[in-house]
């Protein structure tokens, strides 16, 4: 059953207000809830009747204005409960008594147990799983909850708001109860149970509110939520200093939980968080964890604002909250450790991943119109294009003119459910220009393609840059509008200097210009230039597009050596590095021999040999573009070629470059474990991307190296690398060192976690039998995500080489495991199909094997939504 956007009205009725009461327990917890409700005067809807969501519920009790109602005067169905006849003039409060099971909760949505401790994940539609309501986000209320349990079983009863009670009651039981005074839906509804520890803070706000700080943790994690907390007070004063937004309750919580099916929530004074983004120690988590946990922590405190004091109307407007609360969590980031790498990472990963669905059957606008099971549309496209529609904003508006349409958006919507179309329509209003074709970013799916052409008039001294663009059809889009795309553009002499930008008719001259493409064919001109110029366009990735510019060879070496936009520069030697990738992937085809051209080795030296003060950005510019990436690149995947012809570069780099990475290593190698600053950090990620190179040369001293490196490490960077190029490699002691690894870790989920990952990941060729045996691990657990992520995800998603492996044993193994998801956590297993979606980009052999999985998918006995949503829609007709 589909679920289309068009067909939008308001609610019927409106809730003033909430009372629950849970009266907890693992296997029976008895909700009672009083609603106050009145119709809504400005639906157009005639029906007497109120029907409220439910799901998994067993009702006990129905109750309207203190009678009992019988059996005759409502309808229960599957997921609704129907109330025949309710007051249409005046308020009315019902009152819902039912109970649930957390502990058979394995879809952890609604309210369950995660290693013993009860809490609840709401959003999307997961508050219809406590109890019976009006489970749509702009139905907004006042909520209060009082919590009863055992003292022992429960000592900590955590809700939304401020605790405004408690009590002691018989039978070793107590209570309290929250109030929350802001109104907020049900989706940001949140309750936690159990024995918890918590460390506590405090932050002063710029107006001098004293604001409580709690992280709650299992016990034993009590010693891994100082960078949390740290995380947090930084993103407190981001946004105060950033967009003048200053935290609105009295207390701020965190509870950080082992078993959640994405990475943290942003639940009013209540977030609840996957350990994986909460819990560090130096020699527990690497320094990409850190700088995770920082972005998530902020991610979630930003949706404080934009998320729950403005909320989305309806969820087809997702986007609204999720697009600008990432572009503002990759701000800050970008602020707190370096702009230029963090931009590289989201613009690797996006097109790494939110290009590959943007282009598949799944692909969809970053406000879909129509959507099965809503959970499915938490994707790539929707989070972080959809901050890349963000990001165009605060480009063709500059920082300030954004700043005021955010000010006006805050102000003019505070305490609403509203759409996407608000958002920009306050960004206009505030700044005075029109973004009418702009719009179509939220309306149509697919990654444009911009096509460039340069002509360079001696005489005139001019430069012109032709500039088309074109979108390629998806699902239910056969044609597409011109967009509105903001494309900012340098120049630069032969000598790698800035040359000047002037546009013709304009009377500025300036390093770089943002040109306004509108049309499918523009031109552009540019003045004084006595000689040609080298063009750096699309700078810091200035719209999520694919950009075809013919280059040579020299051109990309020259940018990488001169470009002054960072990401540009890097992107030149990404570009560089690819093609000559692609060329040896055609030689490996054609059974020719491979060599690599100097031209990229003489670049990489070139690069090696300057001085860097961004050792960071450094190692991205000597990281080679992925297996993911490259195989986006090509018509037809051929994962063994890539691969090959992927190594054959590396090690030829190490071999030619061996000296250089030797001296790095040695130079970058020191002990400061412990050490968070950007310099301590780019040393390790210099050093363990040398390490990485060196490791190509097999060689029983490089050997050494790495196991030393493992044996001595103190921190988890160095530990992982050196494990990781032990796995990677025929190292003799390679197993050795993973019964090390486990033996000193077993203890700590997350480190286990990435056990599994890395060799899930492996390249070696008993990689898919290492899979297996892991499935049979005593460790491995099918009910907990981050295990199912770190093994059956980790081999899916991020081993092309042997998932696709031409036998067909890589994709009849994760169908397996899809069908026995199915059933346990449907979220979790429809975001396993993901793997199989690009069928059609694979040769014909495997494009019968990923389909004949799919098809058998699709014979699961009982199919979820979720799972059914994504398999139907991979297989159909294009
Ligand atoms: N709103 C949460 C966040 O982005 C994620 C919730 C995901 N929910 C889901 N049903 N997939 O921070
Ligand atoms: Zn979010």
């Amino acid at each position: 059953q589909t679920i289309y956007l068009k067909d939008y009205t308001v609610p019927e009725y409106l809730i003033h207000s909430v009372a629950l009461n849970f009266t907890l327990d693992d296997e029976n917890t008895l909700v009672s809830s009083r609603l106050t409700l009145s119709r809504n005067p400005a639906s157009q809807s005639h029906d007497t009747s109120l029907t409220l969501s439910g799901e998994n519920l067993k009702l006990i009790r129905v109750n309207l204005d203190d009678g009992d109602l019988s059996k005759a005067q409502y309808l229960q169905t599957q997921d609704s409960l129907i109330i025949h006849d309710v007051p249409q003039q005046q308020r009315f409060v019902l009152t819902i008594d039912n109970t649930i099971n957390p502990k058979a909760n394995t879809a952890l949505e609604g309210l369950y147990l995660s290693n013993g401790m009860l809490c609840t994940q709401c959003e999307a539609e997961g508050f219809r799983k406590i109890t019976y309501f009006l489970d749509r986000p702009d139905v907004m209320t006042l909520f209060t909850t009082t919590l009863v349990g055992d003292k022992d079983r429960y000592p900590v009863l955590l809700s939304n708001g401020n605790k405004v009670a408690e009590g002691e009651l018989p039978d070793n039981r107590h209570w309290v109860t929250w109030e929350d005074p802001f109104n907020k839906p049900c989706y940001l509804f949140a309750l936690v149970a159990g024995q918890l520890e918590c460390i506590a803070d405090r932050f002063t706000t710029q107006s001098g509110r004293d604001i409580d700080l709690q992280i709650f943790v299992e016990k034993h994690d009590i010693d891994k939520c100082d960078h949390a907390m740290q995380s947090l007070k930084n993103a407190m004063s981001w946004d105060e200093q950033v967009y003048d937004r200053e935290y609105d309750l009295d207390l701020y919580m965190i509870v950080a939980v082992g078993h959640f099916n994405m990475g943290a929530m942003e639940n009013k004074g209540l977030n609840v968080f996957n350990t994986k983004f909460v819990l560090a120690r130096p020699d527990t988590a690497t320094d990409s964890d850190y700088e995770h946990i920082e972005g998530v922590i902020g991610h979630e405190y930003f949706h404080n604002w934009t998320g729950n004091r403005i909320t989305c109307r309806d969820w087809f407007q997702l986007s609204l909250k999720e697009g600008f609360t990432v572009f503002r969590d990759q701000e800050f980031t970008g602020d707190r450790t370096s702009k230029a790498v963090k931009r590289i990472e989201d613009v690797n990963m996006l097109r790494t991943r939110q290009f590959a669905e943007d282009a598949g059957p799944l692909a969809h606008p970053i406000r879909p119109d129509a959507y099965i099971e809503i959970n499915n549309f938490y994707t790539l496209t929707v989070y972080e294009k959809g901050a890349e529609v963000v990001r165009m904003i605060h480009t063709l508006l500059g920082a300030e003119g954004f700043r005021k349409g955010s000010d006006l958006y805050f102000e003019r919507h505070d305490g609403q459910a509203v759409t996407c179309d608000d958002f920009v329509s306050a960004m206009e209003d505030a700044n005075g220009v029109d973004l009418s074709q702009f719009r179509r970013w939220y309306s149509q799916a697919g990654t444009p393609v911009l096509s460039v052409r340069q002509h360079y008039d001696s005489s005139a001294q001019t430069l012109t840059l032709t500039i088309g663009q074109s979108c390629p059809p998806t699902p239910g889009q056969p044609v597409k509008e011109p967009l509105h795309i903001p494309v900012t553009v340098g120049l630069l002499n032969k000598d790698g200097s800035v040359a000047p930008c002037k546009l013709q008719g304009g009377d500025q001259v300036c390093d770089e210009v943002i040109l306004q493409l509108t049309q499918s064919e523009q031109a552009f001109t540019f003045e004084g230039l006595n000689e040609q110029p080298i063009v750096s366009i699309l700078r810091g990735f200035s719209a999520p597009v694919k950009l075809t510019i013919e280059r040579s060879l020299d051109e990309l070496a020259f940018l990488l050596s001169y470009d002054s936009d960072t990401f540009n520069r890097w992107e030149a030697g990404q570009q560089l590095a690819g093609q000559i990738i692609t060329g040896l992937i055609a030689d490996l085809q054609n059974g020719r021999d491979m060599a690599v051209n100097p031209i990229m080795i003489n670049a990489f030296k070139q690069v090696l040999e300057q001085p860097w003060d961004d050792l960071s950005y450094f190692s991205l510019l000597l990281s080679l573009p992925s297996e993911t990436y490259l195989a986006e690149q090509m018509q037809i995947v051929d994962v063994e070629a890539i691969h090959a012809a992927r190594e054959f570069v590396t090690l030829t780099l190490a071999e030619q470059l061996q000296s250089q990475f030797q001296a790095l290593y040695q130079g970058n190698h020191r002990d400061e474990s412990g050490k968070f600053d950007a310099g301590a950090i780019g040393r390790r990620r210099i050093k363990n991307t040398c390490l990485s190179y060196l490791s190509k040369l097999e060689n029983s001293h490089i050997h050494e190296l790495s196991q030393q490196q493992f044996n001595t490490a103190k921190n988890m960077t160095d530990q992982m690398a050196a494990l990781a190029v032990i796995v990677n490699n025929p190292h003799p002691a390679k197993q050795q060192c993973l019964d090390s690894f486990y033996h000193q870790w077993r203890d700590e989920a997350l480190v286990i976690d990435k056990w599994f990952a890395l060799q899930a990941s492996g390249s070696m060729p008993d990689t898919f039998a290492t899979v297996q045996a892991l499935m049979r691990h005593p460790a491995f657990d099918l009910k907990n995500p981050n295990r199912v992520r770190s093994l059956i995800g980790a081999f899916s998603q991020s081993n092309p080489l042997h998932f696709h492996a031409a036998d067909g044993q890589g994709y009849r193994f994760l169908a397996d495991q899809i069908i026995a998801l199915n059933t346990l956590n449907p979220q979790i297993a429809s975001r396993m199909v993901g793997a199989l979606t690009s069928w059609r980009r694979y040769d014909e052999g495997r494009q019968a094997l990923m389909k004949a999985q799919l098809e058998r998918i699709m014979t699961t006995e009982a199919i979820s939504k979720d799972v059914y949503e994504v398999a139907s829609k991979s297989l159909a007709q294009q």
